[in-house]
C-alpha cells in the first residue's frame, strides 16, 4: 500500500476513534442530566463512529497495510447546555468533513484510486452527519429556553431512528 495513503488512512482511524470517545461523553453527559433520549442518540453515534474506525482499520490491513490503533485524547467531562452538545457535533463533524476531504486528496495525488473508490463513502457518510446536526442544532434553536419544547425534543430524539445510513449501507457494515 501507497505509504502516504496509509499515513492519511491511519490519521483518519485516530479521528473516528477520538469521535467514537467524543460522543460517548455526551452521552454519558446526557444521560446523567435526565436527557435519556439524547443519551440513546449519542451512545449509537458513539458505536457509529467505532464502526467507521473499523471499516479503515480492516481495510488498511486487507490492502497489505498496518493499521495502528490509536492513543484517544480524554473527551470532555461536562458541556454548557444541549444547544453547546450539538454545537459541538457539528463543528467536530466540520472538522472530519475537512480530514476527509484531505483524504480524498491524498488518494487523488497518489493515483489509488481503489482507495479514492473506498472513501467516497465516508463522503457521502459527512454529508448525512453535517446535515443531521445541522437540523438537530436548529431545532434546539427555535425551542429556546423552554422547557416543555425540551422534553419533546428530548423524547423525539429517543423514537428517531437517527444517524442510520441508507439501507444499502447497512447492509454493507
Ligand atoms: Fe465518522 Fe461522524 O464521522
Amino acid at each position: 500500500m501507497n505509504n502516504r495513503v496509509e499515513q492519511a488512512l491511519n490519521e483518519q482511524v485516530s479521528k473516528e476513534a477520538s469521535s467514537s470517545q467524543f460522543y460517548l461523553a455526551m452521552a454519558s453527559w446526557a444521560e446523567n442530566n435526565g436527557l435519556n433520549g439524547t443519551a440513546k442518540f449519542m451512545y449509537t453515534h458513539s458505536d457509529e463512529e467505532r464502526f467507521h474506525m473499523l471499516k479503515l482499520v480492516k481495510f488498511i490491513n486487507e490492502r497489505g497495510g498496518k493499521a495502528i490503533i490509536p492513543q484517544i485524547e480524554q473527551p470532555p467531562k461536562e458541556f454548557n447546555n444541549l444547544e453547546n452538545v450539538f454545537e459541538r457535533l457539528l463543528q467536530h463533524e466540520i472538522a472530519v468533513t475537512q480530514s476527509i476531504n484531505d483524504l480524498v486528496d491524498v488518494c487523488l495525488q497518489e493515483k489509488d484510486y481503489t482507495t479514492h473508490n473506498f472513501v467516497q463513502w465516508y463522503v457521502s457518510e459527512q454529508l448525512e452527519e453535517e446535515a443531521l446536526a445541522r437540523t438537530v442544532l436548529d431545532k434546539l434553536r427555535l425551542i429556546g429556553g423552554d422547557k416543555g419544547g425540551m422534553y419533546m425534543f428530548d423524547r423525539d430524539l429517543e423514537n428517531a431512528s437517527i444517524i442510520t445510513a441508507p439501507a444499502s449501507d447497512n447492509q454493507k457494515k
